[in-house]
Protein backbone atom coordinates (compact mmCIF):
# COMPACT_ATOMS: atom_id res chain seq x y z
CA UNK A 1 0.00 0.00 0.00
CA UNK A 2 1.64 3.50 -0.72
CA UNK A 3 1.52 6.58 1.42
CA UNK A 4 -0.81 8.26 -0.81
CA UNK A 5 -3.29 5.55 0.11
CA UNK A 6 -2.45 5.41 4.20
CA UNK A 7 -2.69 9.88 3.77
CA UNK A 8 -6.38 9.41 2.29
CA UNK A 9 -7.64 6.56 4.85
CA UNK A 10 -6.08 9.01 7.65
CA UNK A 11 -8.22 11.78 6.00
CA UNK A 12 -11.33 9.96 6.07
CA UNK A 13 -10.52 8.96 9.62
CA UNK A 14 -12.79 6.03 9.19
CA UNK A 15 -11.49 2.21 9.94
CA UNK A 16 -9.00 1.05 6.96
CA UNK A 17 -11.66 -0.90 4.61
CA UNK A 18 -9.49 -3.16 1.95
CA UNK A 19 -10.81 -1.58 -1.53
CA UNK A 20 -11.32 -3.54 -5.09
CA UNK A 21 -8.16 -2.96 -7.04
CA UNK A 22 -10.60 -2.89 -10.65
CA UNK A 23 -12.72 -0.27 -8.67
CA UNK A 24 -9.91 1.88 -7.55
CA UNK A 25 -8.48 1.51 -11.51
CA UNK A 26 -11.52 2.26 -12.41
CA UNK A 27 -12.15 5.60 -10.95
CA UNK A 28 -8.24 6.14 -12.00
CA UNK A 29 -9.26 5.21 -15.41
CA UNK A 30 -12.09 7.63 -15.75
CA UNK A 31 -10.01 9.65 -14.51
CA UNK A 32 -6.93 9.02 -17.22
CA UNK A 33 -9.86 9.02 -20.03
CA UNK A 34 -11.27 12.28 -18.94
CA UNK A 35 -7.98 13.83 -19.28
CA UNK A 36 -6.92 12.08 -22.62
CA UNK A 37 -10.15 13.15 -24.29
CA UNK A 38 -8.95 16.86 -23.09
CA UNK A 39 -5.47 16.90 -24.23
CA UNK A 40 -6.99 14.70 -27.57
CA UNK A 41 -9.70 17.38 -28.75
CA UNK A 42 -7.50 20.72 -28.11
CA UNK A 43 -4.43 18.73 -29.85
CA UNK A 44 -7.24 18.17 -32.95
CA UNK A 45 -8.11 21.67 -32.36
CA UNK A 46 -4.45 22.58 -32.75
CA UNK A 47 -4.10 20.11 -35.61
CA UNK A 48 -7.32 21.51 -37.46
CA UNK A 49 -6.24 25.31 -36.95
CA UNK A 50 -2.40 24.71 -38.42
CA UNK A 51 -3.44 21.73 -40.62
CA UNK A 52 -1.76 23.61 -44.07
CA UNK A 53 1.08 24.96 -42.26
CA UNK A 54 2.42 21.40 -40.61
CA UNK A 55 5.94 20.73 -41.95
CA UNK A 56 5.60 18.50 -45.29
CA UNK A 57 1.76 19.45 -45.67
CA UNK A 58 0.80 20.75 -49.09
CA UNK A 59 3.51 18.73 -50.83
CA UNK A 60 1.27 16.16 -51.63
CA UNK A 61 -0.15 18.64 -54.47
CA UNK A 62 1.80 19.25 -57.59
CA UNK A 63 2.69 22.39 -57.88
CA UNK A 64 1.68 23.02 -54.51
CA UNK A 65 -0.22 25.85 -53.64
CA UNK A 66 0.77 29.44 -51.81
CA UNK A 67 3.89 30.50 -50.52
CA UNK A 68 6.41 27.84 -50.79
CA UNK A 69 10.39 27.57 -51.20
CA UNK A 70 12.39 25.93 -53.41
CA UNK A 71 16.08 24.93 -53.57
CA UNK A 72 17.87 23.67 -56.37
CA UNK A 73 21.29 22.52 -55.68
CA UNK A 74 24.06 21.45 -58.62
CA UNK A 75 26.71 19.21 -58.16
CA UNK A 76 29.09 20.60 -60.54
CA UNK A 77 30.68 17.39 -62.48
CA UNK A 78 29.88 14.52 -60.27
CA UNK A 79 28.81 11.42 -61.91
CA UNK A 80 27.36 8.19 -60.00
CA UNK A 81 30.67 6.84 -59.94
CA UNK A 82 31.92 9.96 -57.62
CA UNK A 83 28.96 8.68 -54.86
CA UNK A 84 30.47 4.66 -54.86
CA UNK A 85 34.31 6.40 -54.53
CA UNK A 86 33.11 8.48 -51.74
CA UNK A 87 30.47 6.27 -49.73
CA UNK A 88 33.82 3.98 -49.66
CA UNK A 89 35.92 6.05 -48.40
CA UNK A 90 33.41 7.40 -45.81
CA UNK A 91 32.89 3.73 -44.57
CA UNK A 92 36.88 3.56 -44.57
CA UNK A 93 37.71 6.60 -42.91
CA UNK A 94 35.20 6.69 -40.07
CA UNK A 95 34.92 3.31 -39.08
CA UNK A 96 31.12 2.63 -41.04
CA UNK A 97 29.92 -0.76 -42.11
CA UNK A 98 29.34 -1.38 -45.87
CA UNK A 99 25.82 -0.62 -46.01
CA UNK A 100 26.33 2.95 -43.97
CA UNK A 101 25.57 5.13 -46.77
CA UNK A 102 25.43 9.00 -47.53
CA UNK A 103 22.45 11.36 -46.89
CA UNK A 104 22.72 11.84 -51.17
CA UNK A 105 22.58 8.02 -51.78
CA UNK A 106 19.03 7.94 -49.42
CA UNK A 107 17.34 10.42 -51.65
CA UNK A 108 18.08 9.28 -54.82
CA UNK A 109 15.14 9.64 -57.45
CA UNK A 110 16.02 9.88 -60.73
CA UNK A 111 18.84 10.22 -63.35
CA UNK A 112 19.37 13.01 -66.03
CA UNK A 113 20.16 13.09 -69.61
CA UNK A 114 22.93 15.86 -70.32
CA UNK A 115 23.93 16.40 -74.24
CA UNK A 116 23.82 19.80 -75.45
CA UNK A 117 22.34 20.83 -78.99
CA UNK A 118 25.80 20.64 -80.24
CA UNK A 119 27.72 17.80 -78.54
CA UNK A 120 26.66 14.57 -76.37
CA UNK A 121 28.77 15.99 -74.22
CA UNK A 122 28.06 19.24 -72.47
CA UNK A 123 29.79 21.66 -70.70
CA UNK A 124 28.27 23.66 -67.61
CA UNK A 125 27.19 26.50 -69.69
CA UNK A 126 25.03 24.34 -71.49
CA UNK A 127 24.05 22.17 -68.89
CA UNK A 128 23.21 25.07 -66.36
CA UNK A 129 20.90 26.51 -69.30
CA UNK A 130 18.78 23.50 -69.52
CA UNK A 131 18.29 23.82 -65.81
CA UNK A 132 17.86 27.82 -66.05
CA UNK A 133 15.62 28.22 -68.70
CA UNK A 134 14.65 24.68 -69.33
CA UNK A 135 15.86 24.66 -72.87
CA UNK A 136 19.20 22.97 -74.49
CA UNK A 137 21.29 25.07 -75.81
CA UNK A 138 25.32 25.09 -77.48
CA UNK A 139 28.24 24.28 -75.42
CA UNK A 140 29.31 27.81 -73.93
CA UNK A 141 26.03 29.44 -73.85
CA UNK A 142 24.87 31.67 -70.92
CA UNK A 143 21.12 31.62 -71.07
CA UNK A 144 21.43 31.73 -74.55
CA UNK A 145 19.34 29.75 -77.65
CA UNK A 146 21.63 28.14 -80.58
CA UNK A 147 19.83 31.30 -82.48
CA UNK A 148 21.50 33.96 -80.01
CA UNK A 149 18.62 34.84 -78.38
CA UNK A 150 18.26 35.41 -74.47
CA UNK A 151 15.99 33.02 -72.86
CA UNK A 152 14.16 33.94 -69.58
CA UNK A 153 15.65 32.22 -66.22
CA UNK A 154 13.58 30.94 -63.66
CA UNK A 155 15.71 33.01 -61.64
CA UNK A 156 14.49 35.97 -63.03
CA UNK A 157 10.67 35.09 -63.09
CA UNK A 158 10.61 34.02 -59.71
CA UNK A 159 11.82 37.26 -58.56
CA UNK A 160 9.15 39.04 -61.18
CA UNK A 161 6.94 36.79 -59.26
CA UNK A 162 7.48 38.50 -55.98
CA UNK A 163 9.92 35.74 -54.60
CA UNK A 164 13.54 36.46 -53.08
CA UNK A 165 16.48 34.98 -54.62
CA UNK A 166 19.89 33.58 -54.08
CA UNK A 167 22.90 32.06 -55.54
CA UNK A 168 25.70 30.22 -53.57
CA UNK A 169 29.01 28.77 -55.09
CA UNK A 170 32.30 27.21 -54.08
CA UNK A 171 33.64 28.41 -57.67
CA UNK A 172 33.71 32.57 -59.15
CA UNK A 173 30.39 33.74 -59.20
CA UNK A 174 30.63 34.61 -62.69
CA UNK A 175 31.10 30.89 -63.73
CA UNK A 176 28.78 28.65 -66.24
CA UNK A 177 26.54 27.71 -63.01
CA UNK A 178 25.45 30.69 -61.20
CA UNK A 179 26.19 32.86 -64.25
CA UNK A 180 22.89 31.24 -66.17
CA UNK A 181 20.29 32.09 -63.68
CA UNK A 182 21.39 35.46 -63.43
CA UNK A 183 23.23 36.93 -67.09
CA UNK A 184 22.48 36.18 -70.55
CA UNK A 185 26.03 36.29 -72.85
CA UNK A 186 26.53 34.05 -76.13
CA UNK A 187 30.05 32.90 -74.67
CA UNK A 188 30.90 31.45 -70.52
CA UNK A 189 34.34 33.63 -71.21
CA UNK A 190 32.60 36.86 -70.94
CA UNK A 191 32.94 37.09 -66.97
CA UNK A 192 33.84 40.65 -66.97
CA UNK A 193 29.91 41.21 -68.67
CA UNK A 194 28.44 38.64 -66.22
CA UNK A 195 29.97 40.52 -63.17
CA UNK A 196 28.12 43.91 -64.00
CA UNK A 197 24.80 41.89 -65.39
CA UNK A 198 24.89 39.81 -61.89
CA UNK A 199 24.78 43.43 -60.00
CA UNK A 200 21.36 44.22 -62.61
CA UNK A 201 23.37 46.11 -65.09
CA UNK A 202 21.14 44.30 -68.18
CA UNK A 203 17.37 44.84 -69.47
CA UNK A 204 16.33 43.37 -66.30
CA UNK A 205 17.98 45.60 -63.68
CA UNK A 206 18.87 43.40 -59.97
CA UNK A 207 17.23 39.76 -59.43
CA UNK A 208 19.09 37.99 -56.99
CA UNK A 209 18.80 38.91 -53.53
CA UNK A 210 21.79 37.45 -52.11
CA UNK A 211 25.29 36.18 -53.68
CA UNK A 212 27.91 33.91 -51.85
CA UNK A 213 30.94 32.76 -53.51
CA UNK A 214 34.22 32.94 -55.46
CA UNK A 215 35.34 35.02 -58.07
CA UNK A 216 35.98 38.94 -56.25
CA UNK A 217 38.14 39.73 -59.38
CA UNK A 218 35.68 39.79 -61.71
CA UNK A 219 34.36 42.93 -59.45
CA UNK A 220 37.49 44.96 -58.95
CA UNK A 221 38.88 47.86 -61.23
CA UNK A 222 42.05 46.76 -63.28
CA UNK A 223 43.60 49.16 -61.71
CA UNK A 224 43.50 46.84 -58.14
CA UNK A 225 46.04 44.37 -57.20
CA UNK A 226 44.07 40.87 -57.57
CA UNK A 227 41.79 42.09 -60.66
CA UNK A 228 41.52 40.21 -63.18
CA UNK A 229 38.92 42.93 -65.35
CA UNK A 230 39.95 44.14 -68.63
CA UNK A 231 38.44 47.47 -67.67
CA UNK A 232 38.78 49.71 -64.95
CA UNK A 233 35.30 49.73 -63.90
CA UNK A 234 34.79 49.10 -60.28
CA UNK A 235 31.50 46.82 -59.30
CA UNK A 236 32.24 46.12 -55.62
CA UNK A 237 31.23 50.30 -55.54
CA UNK A 238 28.63 50.40 -58.53
CA UNK A 239 27.40 47.06 -56.28
CA UNK A 240 27.18 49.38 -52.99
CA UNK A 241 26.46 52.65 -54.19
CA UNK A 242 24.53 52.13 -57.43
CA UNK A 243 22.34 48.77 -56.59
CA UNK A 244 22.42 49.26 -52.88
CA UNK A 245 24.34 45.79 -51.80
CA UNK A 246 25.78 45.10 -48.49
CA UNK A 247 29.36 44.02 -49.92
CA UNK A 248 31.36 41.71 -47.71
CA UNK A 249 34.59 39.83 -48.28
CA UNK A 250 36.82 37.34 -46.73
CA UNK A 251 36.47 35.34 -43.80
CA UNK A 252 36.26 38.93 -41.33
CA UNK A 253 33.54 39.42 -43.60
CA UNK A 254 31.86 35.89 -43.81
CA UNK A 255 32.07 35.97 -39.39
CA UNK A 256 30.40 39.77 -38.90
CA UNK A 257 27.00 38.38 -41.11
CA UNK A 258 26.68 36.11 -37.69
CA UNK A 259 25.16 33.28 -39.61
CA UNK A 260 22.87 35.39 -41.20
CA UNK A 261 21.78 37.64 -38.08
CA UNK A 262 23.62 40.88 -39.61
CA UNK A 263 22.51 40.83 -43.43
CA UNK A 264 20.39 43.14 -45.20
CA UNK A 265 19.40 42.04 -48.52
CA UNK A 266 20.39 42.51 -51.32
CA UNK A 267 23.66 40.97 -50.21
CA UNK A 268 27.19 40.40 -52.22
CA UNK A 269 29.41 38.19 -50.52
CA UNK A 270 33.01 37.83 -52.11
CA UNK A 271 35.20 35.05 -50.43
CA UNK A 272 38.00 34.58 -52.77
CA UNK A 273 39.53 36.36 -55.18
CA UNK A 274 39.17 33.19 -58.22
CA UNK A 275 37.64 30.01 -56.68
CA UNK A 276 37.50 29.33 -52.92
CA UNK A 277 39.81 26.10 -52.07
CA UNK A 278 39.35 22.76 -52.53
CA UNK A 279 37.68 21.22 -48.94
CA UNK A 280 41.09 19.54 -48.90
CA UNK A 281 43.49 22.70 -48.81
CA UNK A 282 41.00 25.28 -47.38
CA UNK A 283 41.77 25.95 -43.90
CA UNK A 284 38.63 27.18 -41.93
CA UNK A 285 40.14 30.15 -40.87
CA UNK A 286 40.48 31.62 -44.34
CA UNK A 287 37.46 30.82 -46.18
CA UNK A 288 33.92 29.71 -45.15
CA UNK A 289 32.51 25.98 -46.43
CA UNK A 290 29.83 25.22 -48.79
CA UNK A 291 27.97 24.37 -45.52
CA UNK A 292 28.55 27.48 -43.92
CA UNK A 293 27.43 29.70 -46.44
CA UNK A 294 24.64 27.28 -47.20
CA UNK A 295 23.10 27.71 -43.59
CA UNK A 296 23.55 31.98 -43.85
CA UNK A 297 21.33 31.75 -46.98
CA UNK A 298 18.62 29.43 -45.79
CA UNK A 299 18.19 31.73 -42.75
CA UNK A 300 18.39 35.14 -44.20
CA UNK A 301 16.03 33.90 -47.25
CA UNK A 302 13.67 32.56 -44.58
CA UNK A 303 13.96 35.70 -42.59
CA UNK A 304 13.63 37.71 -45.79
CA UNK A 305 10.38 36.15 -46.82
CA UNK A 306 8.45 35.83 -43.40
CA UNK A 307 6.01 38.24 -43.54
CA UNK A 308 5.29 37.35 -47.60
CA UNK A 309 3.29 35.56 -49.88
CA UNK A 310 6.01 34.26 -51.94
CA UNK A 311 8.86 32.27 -50.20
CA UNK A 312 12.35 32.23 -52.21
CA UNK A 313 14.43 30.12 -55.05
CA UNK A 314 18.10 29.38 -53.84
CA UNK A 315 20.78 27.72 -55.92
CA UNK A 316 23.54 25.83 -54.33
CA UNK A 317 26.51 24.64 -55.73
CA UNK A 318 29.43 22.24 -54.80
CA UNK A 319 31.35 23.57 -57.79
CA UNK A 320 34.51 22.30 -57.15
CA UNK A 321 33.75 18.33 -57.20
CA UNK A 322 34.31 19.02 -61.49
CA UNK A 323 37.49 21.04 -60.80
CA UNK A 324 39.13 17.99 -59.22
CA UNK A 325 37.52 15.73 -62.11
CA UNK A 326 39.28 18.27 -64.57
CA UNK A 327 42.25 17.63 -62.54
CA UNK A 328 41.48 13.70 -62.28
CA UNK A 329 42.25 14.24 -58.57
CA UNK A 330 40.29 11.75 -56.88
CA UNK A 331 42.18 12.59 -53.33
CA UNK A 332 40.67 16.20 -53.66
CA UNK A 333 37.24 15.14 -54.97
CA UNK A 334 36.34 12.76 -52.18
CA UNK A 335 36.42 15.56 -49.57
CA UNK A 336 34.58 17.88 -52.52
CA UNK A 337 31.60 15.66 -52.58
CA UNK A 338 31.74 15.07 -48.87
CA UNK A 339 31.37 18.53 -48.25
CA UNK A 340 28.67 18.94 -50.82
CA UNK A 341 26.48 16.01 -48.95
CA UNK A 342 26.85 17.78 -46.04
CA UNK A 343 25.36 21.27 -47.35
CA UNK A 344 22.80 18.66 -48.69
CA UNK A 345 21.71 16.95 -45.46
CA UNK A 346 21.33 20.71 -44.32
CA UNK A 347 18.77 22.00 -47.08
CA UNK A 348 17.15 18.82 -46.47
CA UNK A 349 16.70 19.12 -42.85
CA UNK A 350 15.03 23.24 -43.69
CA UNK A 351 12.72 22.07 -46.41
CA UNK A 352 11.78 19.02 -44.07
CA UNK A 353 11.09 21.04 -41.15
CA UNK A 354 9.64 24.35 -43.04
CA UNK A 355 6.41 25.57 -42.59
CA UNK A 356 5.20 25.98 -46.21
CA UNK A 357 6.04 23.74 -48.97
CA UNK A 358 9.64 23.35 -49.86
CA UNK A 359 11.22 20.84 -52.23
CA UNK A 360 15.23 20.05 -52.63
CA UNK A 361 16.21 19.01 -56.15
CA UNK A 362 19.25 18.42 -56.67
CA UNK A 363 21.08 17.32 -59.47
CA UNK A 364 24.81 17.14 -61.67
CA UNK A 365 25.37 19.32 -65.21
CA UNK A 366 27.63 16.59 -66.02
CA UNK A 367 30.29 14.13 -65.11
CA UNK A 368 33.84 15.00 -65.46
CA UNK A 369 36.61 12.91 -65.96
CA UNK A 370 35.32 9.42 -66.71
CA UNK A 371 35.93 8.51 -63.21
CA UNK A 372 36.43 4.53 -62.63
CA UNK A 373 36.56 2.72 -59.55
CA UNK A 374 39.19 -0.12 -60.58
CA UNK A 375 42.41 1.22 -62.82
CA UNK A 376 44.17 -1.82 -64.98
CA UNK A 377 47.86 -1.21 -64.27
CA UNK A 378 49.74 -3.72 -66.33
CA UNK A 379 49.27 -6.05 -69.46
CA UNK A 380 47.70 -8.26 -67.21
CA UNK A 381 44.54 -9.27 -66.29
CA UNK A 382 44.02 -7.03 -63.24
CA UNK A 383 42.41 -8.08 -59.56
CA UNK A 384 39.23 -6.67 -58.63
CA UNK A 385 39.71 -3.85 -55.95
CA UNK A 386 40.21 -0.13 -55.75
CA UNK A 387 41.91 1.55 -52.54
CA UNK A 388 40.61 4.17 -50.53
CA UNK A 389 42.87 4.51 -48.32
CA UNK A 390 45.20 6.08 -50.40
CA UNK A 391 43.31 9.02 -50.59
CA UNK A 392 43.02 9.35 -47.25
CA UNK A 393 47.00 9.45 -46.95
CA UNK A 394 46.73 12.52 -48.92
CA UNK A 395 46.91 15.92 -47.66
CA UNK A 396 46.31 18.08 -50.12
CA UNK A 397 45.08 18.78 -53.75
CA UNK A 398 47.46 18.18 -56.59
CA UNK A 399 46.78 21.54 -57.65
CA UNK A 400 47.87 22.85 -54.29
CA UNK A 401 51.42 20.79 -54.18
CA UNK A 402 52.21 22.25 -57.97
CA UNK A 403 51.56 25.71 -57.03
CA UNK A 404 53.47 24.56 -53.44
CA UNK A 405 56.51 22.55 -56.29
CA UNK A 406 55.96 25.77 -59.10
CA UNK A 407 57.03 28.28 -56.05
CA UNK A 408 60.22 26.11 -54.78
CA UNK A 409 63.22 28.85 -54.32
CA UNK A 410 65.54 26.04 -52.82
CA UNK A 411 69.23 24.44 -54.58
CA UNK A 412 68.58 22.23 -57.34
CA UNK A 413 70.49 19.72 -55.24
CA UNK A 414 68.31 19.68 -52.53
CA UNK A 415 65.11 19.84 -55.42
CA UNK A 416 64.98 15.83 -55.49
CA UNK A 417 64.59 15.79 -51.76
CA UNK A 418 61.69 18.47 -51.54
CA UNK A 419 60.30 16.61 -54.07
CA UNK A 420 60.04 13.38 -52.56
CA UNK A 421 59.60 14.44 -48.71
CA UNK A 422 57.73 17.51 -48.47
CA UNK A 423 55.65 17.30 -52.17
CA UNK A 424 55.06 12.89 -52.06
CA UNK A 425 55.01 11.91 -48.59
CA UNK A 426 53.90 15.08 -46.63
CA UNK A 427 51.37 16.55 -49.24
CA UNK A 428 50.35 13.29 -51.14
CA UNK A 429 51.00 10.35 -48.39
CA UNK A 430 53.16 8.42 -51.10
CA UNK A 431 56.25 7.09 -49.61
CA UNK A 432 57.07 4.71 -52.50
CA UNK A 433 57.85 7.10 -55.61
CA UNK A 434 60.14 6.21 -58.28
CA UNK A 435 63.08 7.46 -59.67
CA UNK A 436 60.46 7.99 -63.21
CA UNK A 437 57.90 9.34 -60.84
CA UNK A 438 60.33 11.76 -59.44
CA UNK A 439 61.50 12.72 -62.97
CA UNK A 440 58.35 13.61 -64.41
CA UNK A 441 57.65 15.72 -62.23
CA UNK A 442 60.69 17.62 -62.15
CA UNK A 443 60.35 17.44 -66.22
CA UNK A 444 56.52 18.40 -65.71
CA UNK A 445 57.26 21.59 -63.26
CA UNK A 446 54.43 23.83 -63.58
CA UNK A 447 51.80 20.89 -65.01
CA UNK A 448 52.98 18.81 -61.90
CA UNK A 449 49.68 18.67 -61.22
CA UNK A 450 48.09 16.06 -63.72
CA UNK A 451 51.26 13.98 -62.61
CA UNK A 452 50.65 14.05 -59.28
CA UNK A 453 47.05 13.04 -59.76
CA UNK A 454 48.40 10.60 -62.15
CA UNK A 455 50.43 8.77 -59.53
CA UNK A 456 47.88 9.01 -56.26
CA UNK A 457 45.27 7.65 -59.03
CA UNK A 458 47.06 4.84 -59.94
CA UNK A 459 48.24 3.75 -56.36
CA UNK A 460 44.59 3.94 -55.03
CA UNK A 461 43.62 2.07 -58.65
CA UNK A 462 41.37 4.51 -59.84
CA UNK A 463 40.95 5.32 -63.50
CA UNK A 464 40.20 8.67 -65.27
CA UNK A 465 39.36 8.87 -69.34
CA UNK A 466 39.69 12.31 -69.36
CA UNK A 467 40.90 15.25 -68.52
CA UNK A 468 37.44 16.92 -69.84
CA UNK A 469 33.80 16.16 -69.06
CA UNK A 470 31.78 12.74 -69.79
CA UNK A 471 28.50 11.89 -71.37
CA UNK A 472 27.10 9.37 -68.71
CA UNK A 473 23.86 10.17 -67.08
CA UNK A 474 23.92 11.62 -63.77
CA UNK A 475 21.79 11.25 -61.05
CA UNK A 476 18.64 13.34 -59.48
CA UNK A 477 18.63 13.88 -55.82
CA UNK A 478 15.06 14.94 -54.57
CA UNK A 479 12.92 15.45 -51.16
CA UNK A 480 9.32 15.01 -51.03
CA UNK A 481 7.28 16.66 -53.41
CA UNK A 482 10.03 15.73 -56.75
CA UNK A 483 8.59 12.84 -57.55
CA UNK A 484 8.04 14.01 -60.89
CA UNK A 485 11.39 13.49 -61.35
CA UNK A 486 11.34 10.08 -60.44
CA UNK A 487 13.03 7.82 -63.32
CA UNK A 488 14.86 9.23 -65.79
CA UNK A 489 14.90 12.58 -67.32
CA UNK A 490 16.22 15.00 -69.95
CA UNK A 491 18.18 17.61 -67.90
CA UNK A 492 15.21 20.27 -68.93
CA UNK A 493 13.16 18.79 -67.46
CA UNK A 494 14.72 19.53 -64.12
CA UNK A 495 14.24 23.25 -65.40
CA UNK A 496 10.83 23.25 -66.27
CA UNK A 497 10.23 21.50 -62.62
CA UNK A 498 11.51 24.10 -60.79
CA UNK A 499 9.38 26.57 -63.48
CA UNK A 500 6.37 24.15 -62.74
CA UNK A 501 7.08 24.34 -59.18
CA UNK A 502 6.97 27.81 -58.43
CA UNK A 503 4.16 28.55 -61.25
CA UNK A 504 6.43 31.35 -62.40
CA UNK A 505 6.28 32.55 -66.16
CA UNK A 506 10.09 32.70 -68.08
CA UNK A 507 8.32 32.93 -71.51
CA UNK A 508 7.28 36.34 -70.36
CA UNK A 509 10.73 37.59 -69.08
CA UNK A 510 12.37 35.61 -72.58
CA UNK A 511 10.02 38.36 -74.73
CA UNK A 512 10.95 41.03 -72.33
CA UNK A 513 14.90 40.40 -73.03
CA UNK A 514 14.10 39.94 -76.73
CA UNK A 515 12.39 43.24 -77.10
CA UNK A 516 16.20 44.86 -75.86
CA UNK A 517 17.65 43.32 -79.41
CA UNK A 518 18.62 45.50 -82.20
CA UNK A 519 18.16 44.17 -85.92
CA UNK A 520 21.29 43.99 -88.17
CA UNK A 521 21.52 44.04 -91.67
CA UNK A 522 22.85 40.43 -93.17
CA UNK A 523 26.03 41.61 -95.12
CA UNK A 524 26.18 39.62 -99.05
CA UNK A 525 29.55 37.96 -97.33
CA UNK A 526 27.40 35.98 -94.56
CA UNK A 527 25.04 35.07 -97.21
CA UNK A 528 27.95 33.91 -99.42
CA UNK A 529 29.34 31.93 -96.84
CA UNK A 530 26.00 30.99 -94.61
CA UNK A 531 23.67 30.46 -96.92
CA UNK A 532 21.44 32.49 -94.36
CA UNK A 533 18.00 33.26 -96.72
CA UNK A 534 17.18 36.32 -94.34
CA UNK A 535 17.79 39.71 -94.76
CA UNK A 536 18.48 40.39 -91.55
CA UNK A 537 18.91 39.25 -87.69
CA UNK A 538 18.16 40.12 -84.47
CA UNK A 539 21.34 40.61 -82.32
CA UNK A 540 21.84 41.35 -78.29
CA UNK A 541 24.66 43.73 -78.19
CA UNK A 542 24.35 44.10 -74.40
CA UNK A 543 24.90 40.26 -74.35
CA UNK A 544 28.72 40.55 -75.74
CA UNK A 545 30.06 39.38 -78.90
CA UNK A 546 27.41 37.72 -80.93
CA UNK A 547 27.32 34.35 -82.43
CA UNK A 548 28.58 35.59 -85.64
CA UNK A 549 31.60 37.26 -84.28
CA UNK A 550 32.21 33.80 -82.55
CA UNK A 551 31.77 31.56 -85.26
CA UNK A 552 34.91 33.59 -87.17
CA UNK A 553 36.87 33.34 -84.29
CA UNK A 554 35.90 29.30 -84.64
CA UNK A 555 33.36 29.27 -81.88
CA UNK A 556 30.90 26.58 -83.73
CA UNK A 557 27.56 26.37 -82.40
CA UNK A 558 25.54 24.55 -84.68
CA UNK A 559 24.91 21.22 -84.70
CA UNK A 560 26.43 18.49 -83.40
CA UNK A 561 30.29 17.65 -84.79
CA UNK A 562 31.00 14.52 -87.29
CA UNK A 563 34.00 11.46 -87.36
CA UNK A 564 36.89 13.28 -89.33
CA UNK A 565 39.93 10.69 -87.93
CA UNK A 566 40.31 12.54 -84.81
CA UNK A 567 42.43 9.78 -83.09
CA UNK A 568 45.49 10.51 -85.46
CA UNK A 569 45.38 14.11 -84.60
CA UNK A 570 47.79 14.58 -81.45
CA UNK A 571 48.74 18.03 -80.31
C1 LIG B 1 42.40 49.26 -67.60
O1 LIG B 1 41.17 49.71 -68.12
C2 LIG B 1 41.25 50.90 -68.85
C3 LIG B 1 39.86 51.41 -69.19
O2 LIG B 1 38.94 50.39 -69.42
C4 LIG B 1 42.11 50.69 -70.07
O3 LIG B 1 42.20 51.87 -70.83
C5 LIG B 1 43.48 50.22 -69.63
O4 LIG B 1 44.26 49.90 -70.75
C6 LIG B 1 43.39 49.01 -68.72
N1 LIG B 1 44.68 48.74 -68.16
C7 LIG B 1 45.20 47.52 -68.18
C8 LIG B 1 46.54 47.39 -67.53
O5 LIG B 1 44.66 46.55 -68.65
C1 LIG C 1 49.88 5.95 -45.34
O1 LIG C 1 50.87 6.67 -44.65
C2 LIG C 1 51.65 5.93 -43.74
C3 LIG C 1 52.64 6.84 -43.06
O2 LIG C 1 52.05 8.00 -42.62
C4 LIG C 1 52.36 4.81 -44.46
O3 LIG C 1 53.07 4.02 -43.55
C5 LIG C 1 51.35 3.95 -45.21
O4 LIG C 1 52.02 2.99 -45.97
C6 LIG C 1 50.49 4.81 -46.11
N1 LIG C 1 49.45 3.99 -46.72
C7 LIG C 1 49.18 4.02 -48.02
C8 LIG C 1 48.10 3.14 -48.46
O5 LIG C 1 49.78 4.72 -48.80
ZN1 LIG D 1 29.95 21.61 -65.12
Amino acid sequence: MSDLDGQEDSLLGGPRKQRCKWQGWMQIGLGVWAAVATVGIVVIAVMWVHADTAPGSGLDKFPPSGKKNIVFMVSDGMGPTSLALTREYRQLTDGLSWDNTLTLDKHLIGTSRTRSTNSLVTDSAAGATAFSCGIKSYNGAISVLPDGSPCGTVLEAAKKAGYMTGLVVTTRLTDATPACFSAHVNMRMEEDRIAEQQLGDYPLGRVVDLMMGGGACHFLPNSTEGSCRKDDRDLVTEAQKKFGFQYVSGRKGFDSLEKGKKVKLPLLGLFASTDIPFEIDRKDEEYPSLDEMTEVALRVMEEATKHSDKGFFLMVEGSRIDHAGHGNDPAAQVREVLGYDKAFNRVLKFVENAKNPSVLVATSDHETGGLALARQLHASYPEYLWYPEVLANASSSSEYLAAKYAGYSGSSSSEDEFVKKTILEEGLGVHDASEDEIEALKAAKSGAAWVLADIISRRAQVGWSTHGHSGVDVNIYGSKGSERLHGNHENTDVGNFIKDFLEIDVDAVTEELKEKGVDRAVTMEEVEEGGMLVSQVREYPWMGRSLHELAKDGFETAGVDCYHGDYKHKH
